[in-house]
């Protein structure tokens, strides 16, 4: 089914043919009930930082031989501190965003590929018109201005794609950059800062013998399981190897995969030591023998190689686990090269995450349950659901300034017998994650990962493994309007596996 987006093209290319200064996310909120008003007074936004974004189609040298044509975005900084925009040399991947908490962000979006897209900023609390619901959707040629303010606390965040029934195969072909928000409390925490902060996204990919990405979702398994590459990619290369200083680095990672559940770990069993989740800083470092990360997961380590020999290597592995496709290999390997001439003592305080306690859920004795099914038409459904581009069940209206429990329920009967994990992602917000709890006769597929689940600190993602049920805690705050939620696996989002929820 395609959503018909004609009237509000062309109106999008009304007000950028016109060039008007005023953006069409201001204009839109006032003609229209559906979108939300914004804490920002529109008419009297004043940006810090203005960027010019474009989805672009390129073509770029990655293996040997032939380029691969890719997607990708390409951005320029039009206003603002010079850092706010950081490429990645040689990369598809899109350029890494620096911006501040408190700092009014205008970006004007335009799409340069040949099908209809809109821009996310996942995991930002923004008003619905700057969240990119794929009834936003912008035609090829078309601009869309976003503008919101940054309220969410400093942390790794990024940006994709989310056209209905195509982010798959967007992301796929290179569509994805980093967001990173700093803020005083961050900046305080005694982190390495600069070439010892260090992003890294995880991706699978697979290439044909004339090196251009292979991407085949349909096909039943396709469907069900979602796209598995057959080689990892960091930072949009292949076979990534890290040269480091002998001392603590701060490394930010990302799942920016499809489908791909990793279980990561040191090849040498040295823990991880886990600084931060989607949402920010935890309050204290953990640590963890491996870390479960599910597609559009975040976690920060450190990692710190002052114990290590110069010359020496170590690996970011994979480890086998009970999750689709999942097998022993490396990420990334780690060469320790030079001596470093300053060091750093892990923080034992990182933060303050203003963690709400669960008494404070309105529903507390009634919980919102939504319940992940492979439906009649061998479709992955919420509640029975597939998602439908305007509507909002009873079920899915929230108040706001309410504190509620959610809980997600991978039911571990039915489905014909197709079990799968889910990673499930709310838009517009960051939940705790108050609760497992996992039905017996799945305690053996399930601890394959859970010892590397960090439900600790602020997420917008969390993987609800087969025979789990997750119970979330979460406020709906500032803005009203219509935002999504889904499974980040992005053949099941692509498919359906994803509704709207109002807040009003
Ligand atoms: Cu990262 Cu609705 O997505
Ligand atoms: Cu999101
Ligand atoms: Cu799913």
């Amino acid at each position: 089914m395609k959503y018909d987006s004609q009237s509000r093209r062309e109106f999008l290319t009304t007000v950028s043919r016109t060039g008007l200064l005023l953006s069409a996310a201001g204009v839109l909120n006032a003609c229209s009930p559906l979108l939300a008003t914004s804490s920002v007074e529109e008419s009297s936004f004043i940006p810090d930082v203005e960027i010019d974004l474009r989805a672009v189609q390129d073509d770029i040298q990655i293996l040997n031989g032939k380029k691969t044509s890719v997607w990708r975005y390409i951005a320029q900084l039009v206003q603002g501190p010079e850092d706010a925009v950081q490429t990645i040399p040689g990369s598809y991947l899109g350029p890494i965003f620096h911006f501040r908490r408190g700092q009014n962000v205008r970006i004007q979006f335009h799409n340069e590929i040949t099908e209809e897209t809109i821009v996310h900023w996942h995991g930002l609390h923004v008003p619905e018109s700057a969240d990119g619901h794929p009834r936003l959707v912008i035609a090829p040629g078309e601009t869309y201005t976003y503008q919101f303010k940054v309220v969410d606390r400093a942390g790794t965040y990024w940006y994709h794609p989310h056209p209905h029934g195509r982010t798959g195969p967007q992301v796929m072909k290179g569509l994805a950059g980093l967001l990173i928000v700093h803020d005083e409390e961050d900046d305080g925490a005694g982190l390495p800062t600069g070439e010892f902060d260090l992003p890294l996204v995880i991706q699978d990919r697979s290439l044909s013998s004339d090196n251009q990405f292979l991407y085949q979702s349909s096909g039943m398994m396709g469907q069900m399981v979602g796209f598995l590459g057959d080689q990892i990619f960091v930072n949009g290369k292949p076979q990534m190897e890290l040269p480091v200083a002998t001392r603590p680095y701060r490394l930010r990672i990302l799942n920016g995969s499809n489908a791909r559940i990793y279980k990561l770990g040191w090849q040498d069993g040295r823990p991880l030591i886990v600084i931060g989740t989607d949402g920010g800083l935890l309050e204290a470092p953990l640590s963890r023998d491996y870390v479960s990360l599910a597609p559009g997961q975040r976690v920060d380590l450190w990692a710190d190689f002052s114990q290590d020999a110069l010359g020496s290597r170590l690996w970011l592995q994979n480890f086998e686990d009970s999750t689709p496709g999942s097998a022993d290999f490396s990420l990334l390997s780690v060469l320790v090269d030079r001596e470093a001439d300053s060091t750093l003592p892990l923080p034992q305080k990182l933060s303050t995450p203003n963690y709400l306690s669960e008494g404070q859920a309105l529903n507390y004795t009634e919980p919102r349950t939504f319940e992940l099914a492979m439906g009649m038409g061998m479709q992955w459904t919420i509640n029975s659901r597939t998602f439908e581009m305007e509507k909002v069940a009873r079920d899915e209206r929230v108040k706001l300034g309410d504190i509620e429990e959610w809980r997600f329920r991978n039911p571990a009967s039915g489905n014909m017998g197709i079990l799968f994990p889910h990673p499930m992602h709310i838009h517009g917000l960051q939940f705790q994650i108050v609760e497992r709890i996992v039905a017996d006769r799945y305690r053996p597929t399930w601890s394959t990962v859970s010892a590397g689940f960090v439900d600790e600190g602020w997420h917008d993602t969390v993987l609800v493994m087969p025979g789990e049920e997750v119970r979330l805690l979460m406020k709906f705050e500032d803005y009203e309007g219509l935002y999504l939620y889904h499974c980040h696996n992005l053949e099941h989002e692509d498919m359906g596996m994803m509704r709207n929820y109002r807040v009003e």
